[in-house]
């Protein structure tokens, strides 16, 4: 079993994302690091106990990140977050505040004694800002070698942003923290919005779950038809909504779900596009590219997997 740890801003996406991982019999789902965006990260972890809890896996390590942006000009919480996720994250949907806490200590060292304990088996997937990965590779650089991978979900590189025409938002609220993951060495797949975009769920899949009529699958179903209802407002050309997090955790699990370009990969710091994902185009073909970037994804065996496995969740 591969050893998964994710990195979550705990709002719709990512709380599908923890679904998929928990619904993968092949993952050994053993921790959750948590971030800000989507909502601060105090409201993250306490999404993550509950849904994991709700799910039926509070053997899952959860333990609170970094709380805002390396250089701390990012916007801890986008206004828009609240629209697209709810004001709790989770679509505004009530459920039980889980009866543990929060592992003691930081997410930080936390990742680097995860790396040291299981070496190249672990995959990291950060699904929100990549402030705790850049802090634990400032902290002890030597992850970069002796980490399986990290498959993010972030950046943009042959669509338009989401913030704005060339920002992603988790890329765009630590720009600093996610170039100096990209230029790190780690072994680096990036899951943009290229391919998340073309994963999309939509009221017949949610009523699935629904249908089950178990905590579950009416919590999966309800928090979802947020996040569908909110896509239809600002992206109604898609018909519905985008599975960024859970296809990053899929990708994790099984690599030949997307197509990749091996490129030498950095995010702009400073000038007018801080905050985009950009590929080198004089080192295209050069040795040692940063970055599996993800340009295709088989989307029909994607969203099968995807509904097997968090059905099964939502059978309870
Ligand atoms: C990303 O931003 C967040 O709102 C989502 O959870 C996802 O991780 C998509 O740009
Ligand atoms: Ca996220």
């Amino acid at each position: 079993a591969r050893t998964l740890i994710l990195d979550l801003d705990t709002g719709i996406d990512d709380s599908l994302a923890i679904a998929y991982a928990i619904g993968s019999p092949e993952a050994n789902f053993v921790a959750i690091t948590g971030t800000y965006g989507n909502v601060d990260v105090d409201q993250g972890v306490r999404n993550s106990l509950a849904v994991t809890e709700l799910l039926g896996r509070d053997d899952i390590d959860v333990v609170a990140g970094v709380p805002h942006a390396l250089e701390r000009d990012g916007f801890d919480v986008l206004e828009i977050s609240q629209f697209i996720h709810g004001r709790n994250g989770i679509g505004d949907v009530e459920i039980p505040d889980a009866t543990r806490g929060a592992c003691a200590g930081d997410g930080v060292d936390y990742l680097i004694a995860a790396v040291e304990r299981f070496g190249h088996d672990l995959v990291y997937v950060p699904t929100g800002p990549l402030t705790t990965l850049a802090e634990a590779l400032r902290r002890k650089p030597e992850i970069a070698g002796s980490i399986g991978r990290v498959v993010l979900m972030g950046g943009a590189l042959t669509v338009p942003g989401n913030v704005n025409a060339w920002t992603e938002a988790n890329i765009g609220q630590d720009p600093d923290a996610a170039n100096e993951v990209f230029r790190s060495g780690i072994p680096l797949t990036m899951i943009g919005l290229d391919v998340t975009l073309q994963t999309l769920l939509t009221y017949e899949h949610t009523r699935v779950w629904r249908d089950l009529d178990t905590a579950a699958g009416r919590f999966l179903a309800d928090m979802t038809d947020y996040y569908i209802r909110a896509y239809e407002t600002t992206s109604p050309h898609l018909g519905g909504c985008g599975l960024h997090d859970p296809l990053a955790v899929a990708v994790a699990l099984d690599p030949s779900l997307v197509t990749t370009l091996p490129l030498h990969m950095s995010v702009d710091v400073t000038g007018p596009t801080r905050g985009r994902t950009i590929g080198n185009p004089e080192k295209i073909g050069a040795p040692h590219p940063t970055c599996e970037v993800a340009v295709g994804v088989d989307v029909e065996r994607f969203l099968d997997m995807f509904m097997t496995r968090i059905s099964a969740v939502a059978a309870g």
